[in-house]
């Protein structure tokens, strides 16, 4: 089962896509931690991506792409896209790359937030980097107290200032926003509220994606 989770920063789809990978035993590609690992990995291309996210503006389809194809070739599990499309050209050119592998998205979901609601949300976030080179959020299952238990070092993303989060919202509504229409045209959009508890939010994507 192909999965898309769609909303805008901040709208929780990290967070439920963590939620669905363990309990659906899919795989979870989230485009900005495949983008900030090439960062972290300090290459070239690393170097030209961080210029473009740390600001908060998209990187280029065709790179984008290429750097997703790598990610989501030679997996049998199904597949939860967190971050990707964020374009209609990106929507196509998924929709082609899936059908080359023989796979087919079941459904687009949106996390629906208020953008108050999300840069408030941004705005507290603190995330804790470990020596292995995992990324925790920090919040109810790990603590700041956790973080430095086990060696860490807790840290905010560069792209979560005031005004990069204000950048972040209208490229969302520019470039990304369009895309939840073609995917209605397709007949696989759904929507759940994202402004509830984790848990209610997640058990309303499972009822979605069941029905
Ligand atoms: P990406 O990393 O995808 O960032 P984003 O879309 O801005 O979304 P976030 O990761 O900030 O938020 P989220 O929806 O995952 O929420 P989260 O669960 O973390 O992309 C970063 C950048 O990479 C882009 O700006 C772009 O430059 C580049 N990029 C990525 N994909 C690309 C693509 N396809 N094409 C081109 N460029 C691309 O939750 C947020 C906070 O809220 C957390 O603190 C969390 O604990 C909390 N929270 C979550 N759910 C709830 C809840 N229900 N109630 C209360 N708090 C909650
Ligand atoms: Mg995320």
């Amino acid at each position: 089962m192909d999965i898309v989770l769609m909303g805008v920063p901040g709208a929780g789809k990290g967070t439920q896509a963590a939620k669905l990978e363990n309990t659906l035993h899919c795989k979870h590609i989230s485009t900005g931690d495949v983008l900030r690992a090439e960062i972290a990995s300090g290459s070239s291309l690393g170097k030209q991506i961080a210029g473009i996210i740390d600001g908060g503006d998209l990187i280029p389809d065709e790179m984008m792409v290429s750097i997703l194809k790598n990610a989501a070739t030679g997996t049998d599990k199904g597949i939860i896209f967190d971050g990707f499309p964020r374009t209609v050209a990106q929507a196509e050119m998924l929709n082609n790359m899936l059908g080359q592998l023989g796979r087919k998205l079941v459904k687009a979901v949106m996390i629906d937030l208020s953008e108050e609601a999300a840069v408030k949300r941004l705005c507290a976030r603190r995330q804790c980097h470990l020596p292995d080179g995992s990324v925790h959020q920090i919040g109810p299952d790990f603590s700041p107290e956790d973080c430095r238990a086990q060696g860490g070092s807790l840290f905010t993303r560069p792209d979560d200032t005031p005004e990069h989060i204000r950048h972040r919202l209208s490229v969302y509504h520019q470039q990304t926003q369009p895309v939840a229409d073609f995917y209605k045209t397709q007949g696989i959009y759904a929507q759940v509220d994202g402004d509830k508890d984790p848990q209610q939010v997640f058990a309303e994507l499972l009822a979605v994606l069941q029905a």
